[in-house]
């Protein structure tokens, strides 16, 4: 399709064009038909429980800078410490701030990050290669439960690094989050639109986790630059109906610039 007519002043050239253009929403052209409830996904992942599953230390919320200057310096940080090891206090309080459960309303549960609709299509996979108290391995996190799930054991961290284009930080970061989208989730309700709000979701998502590092000193770097399908070869995702799209390292400072 490239009928520059059917969208005026814009070029449909490529798919994102079409994209773009085709989920516009439109007066003209708006059929909401309601929620069928009996087909909506299930809001939460699990994986079978005989997988080992650790509790997360509850987050330590009891002091940091003010609003302000973790705006004024947050940065994308790509040079850590690999010999460091990070807490899991220190994780789990970065698991929080991302995606952490804070509020309920009925059996709704609402997150530190705004998700379009409440429906949360975000899931959030662990590359751990440093981490106190935690063995290497890729882990599985479930905000409800406040937990991981270990889905394989062993340092991913040199695999991962290749998975996103090579990027010397990933190998050196003392964990590295993965997100995935599950895309049914959201598009119960929003059709092929939900794509838009599948990645101005992980956008927020990955703010959060900006600016929880930043007030704990740490650095994080996002990474949109990924081979997707070997990035979900090594979550163990399908690529369709769930896909991984978004990673962000995360790693100790020799000396954080401002501190
Ligand atoms: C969607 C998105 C994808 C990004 N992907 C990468 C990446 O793959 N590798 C990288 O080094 N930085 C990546 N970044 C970080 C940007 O390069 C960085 O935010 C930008 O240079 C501005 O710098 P600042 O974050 O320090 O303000 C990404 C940022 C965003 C928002």
């Amino acid at each position: 399709m490239n009928d520059r007519s059917q969208y005026p002043g814009s070029k449909t050239d490529g798919i994102g064009d079409r994209f773009q253009q085709e989920t516009k929403y439109d007066p003209e052209r708006m059929d909401y038909q309601g929620l069928d409830w009996s087909r909506r996904p299930e809001p939460y992942k699990d994986y079978p429980s005989s997988l080992a599953r650790i509790a997360l230390p509850e987050p330590d919320l009891s002091s940091a800078p003010s609003l302000w200057n973790v705006f004024a310096n947050r940065r994308s940080r790509r040079s850590y410490d690999a010999k460091k090891l990070l807490p899991i206090s220190t994780l789990s309080t970065l698991l929080w701030a991302a995606q952490g459960i804070s509020a309920q309303q009925g059996e709704f549960l609402f997150r530190t990050a705004p998700s379009a609709g409440a429906l949360y299509p975000i899931e959030t996979y662990l590359s751990v290669r440093s981490v106190d108290d935690l063995e290497p391995g890729i882990y599985h996190f479930r905000p409800q439960a406040f937990d991981l799930e270990l889905l394989n054991k062993g340092d991913y961290s040199t695999e991962l690094a290749g998975a996103a284009l090579g990027q010397a930080m990933v190998a050196k970061a003392q964990v590295t989050f993965i997100w995935s989208a599950m895309v049914e989730r959201s598009k119960w309700k929003y059709r092929q639109r939900a794509y838009r709000y599948i990645y101005l979701d992980a956008g927020h998502i990955a703010e959060n986790l900006y600016l929880a590092a930043e007030a704990l000193g740490l650095g994080v770097c996002a990474i949109g630059a990924l081979f997707d399908d070997q990035a979900n070869r090594l979550i163990g995702i399908d690529g369709g109906e769930e896909t991984a799209i978004y990673m962000a390292s995360v790693g100790l400072l020799k000396n954080h610039p401002r501190r």
